[in-house]
């Protein structure tokens, strides 16, 4: 038997993707919007969403893979290095899964310090019930709750991020 149980099928997946990329196609219609994802786990939902964002687009890749629950998180490294900048640029950080939010809080923080023209985050998965701190996190393809979610870029040691839904982690 497997360790985890389906939470989100595909077709449901493509479905709110499609939809998210319309929203923001929509909503930054005529603007050049710069995608910024944060590896590892956003990889399978922002090629799926890209391909949903009708505007002049730009992909840059950050690692924040330091980063543990408890622990002050580390420096940020954008995979296209140091000279990587987003002033006046109108950013859209995308994540796979927002949990206690303490990842993205530094990644917004850390981003507004050079003054993009407008900063917003887009998660395939939100935990409102884990956040600590208020998150304002302005597209969501769903809310989950406080479970272990693997699959569609997601892992759980570094496995499981080839299944093509979203599961949960049995209870064992
Ligand atoms: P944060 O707690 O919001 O800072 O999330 C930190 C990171 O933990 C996320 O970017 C994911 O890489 C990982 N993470 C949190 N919850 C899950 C989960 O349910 N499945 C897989 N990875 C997770
Ligand atoms: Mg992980």
């Amino acid at each position: 038997m497997q360790p985890f149980e389906l939470l989100l099928d595909q077709g449901t997946l493509a479905t709110r993707i499609a939809e998210l990329g319309d929203e923001i196609s929509r909503d930054y219609a005529g603007k050049a919007i710069f995608l910024i994802g944060v590896l590892k786990g956003c990889f399978v939902f922002m090629a799926d969403l890209i391909r949903h964002i009708d505007l002049s687009v730009e992909i840059e890749f950050l690692t924040a893979s330091q980063f543990r629950k408890s622990s002050a998180p580390t420096e940020l490294s954008f995979q296209g290095g140091p000279e990587v900048k987003v002033t006046g640029r109108h950013v859209l950080v995308v994540e796979g899964v927002v949990d206690t939010g303490h990842t993205v809080q530094v990644i917004l923080k850390s981003l507004k310090e050079q003054e993009p023209a407008s900063l917003e985050v887009v998660t395939l998965l939100d935990k409102p019930g884990s956040h600590r701190s208020k998150m304002e996190i302005k597209y969501r393809g769903f809310s989950v709750g406080n479970e272990f979610v693997i699959g569609f870029g997601l892992d759980n040691t570094q496995r499981y991020r080839n299944l093509p839904f979203v599961g949960r982690m049995s209870e064992s």
